[in-house]
């Protein structure tokens, strides 16, 4: 089904009939090697961890906001179809996971990627691998590329908040956040109120 270009574009939480299009846009990209590949398994187990992109039923990209330690989330397999490219729609998943972190209250977010240059437009700075032992000594023993990763690690430190209320993802609707990622949003007439 092709999506109606005028159709607005929803950020939502991902569902299990959502699968198969995340598989195939996540493992179109690894086999270019330019992200790790996922299994169906891996997908459904992680499933609460993504949120989608969809138009008009059509899933147009993915994103998910895994929790590896109390301080501590990855972005993983973040990802928009080909087509849909260079529109922002990359960075609107990136900032609703980034919010999910904050009403975590998680004061640290990575990625592992081949993109830095996406993540550093979000705040991101490059680190060494050895600053993530949670990761290296977690999923990194596991993978086939121990010895030899190529992958870029990219680190965010949420600032703290006092006075923002988040309601930008769908799953932060009038939930208070103590951190916040470099993009904000204020609730109209809530500034300088306490949540
Ligand atoms: C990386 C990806 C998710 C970005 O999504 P997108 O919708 O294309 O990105 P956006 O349009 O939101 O771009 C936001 C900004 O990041 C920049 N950017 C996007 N991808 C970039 C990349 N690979 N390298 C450097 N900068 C990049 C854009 O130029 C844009 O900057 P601008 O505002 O100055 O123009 C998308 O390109 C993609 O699916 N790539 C293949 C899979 C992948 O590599 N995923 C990331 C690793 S897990």
């Amino acid at each position: 089904m092709s999506p109606s270009v005028d159709a607005p574009i929803e950020i939502r939480p991902a569902t299990v009939r959502d699968v198969s299009d995340m598989l195939k846009i996540i493992n179109d990209y690894a086999a270019g090697q330019v992200m790790l590949a996922r299994s169906p398994l891996a997908l459904y187990e992680n499933l609460r961890d993504f949120l989608v992109a969809e138009r008009d039923g059509v899933i147009l990209g993915c994103g998910a906001l895994h929790v590896v330690w109390g301080d501590l989330a990855e972005i993983r397999s973040i990802a928009v179809l080909p087509d849909q490219k260079g529109k922002g729609l990359g960075l609107r998943l990136a900032k609703d996971l980034l919010d999910q972190a904050g009403l975590l209250l998680l004061p640290r977010v990575f990625a592992f990627t081949y993109s830095p240059g996406f993540f550093a437009k979000l705040g991101f700075h490059e680190v060494a691998h050895n600053e993530l032992p949670h990761k290296v000594f977690g999923d990194c023993l596991s993978c086939p590329k121990f010895n030899a990763c190529d992958e870029i690690a990219m680190l965010l430190e949420l600032k703290p908040v006092q006075d923002t209320i988040h309601q930008t993802g769908p799953l932060s609707r009038g939930m208070p956040g103590l951190f916040q990622g470099p993009f904000p949003t204020k609730v109209e007439g809530q500034e300088g109120k306490q949540p």
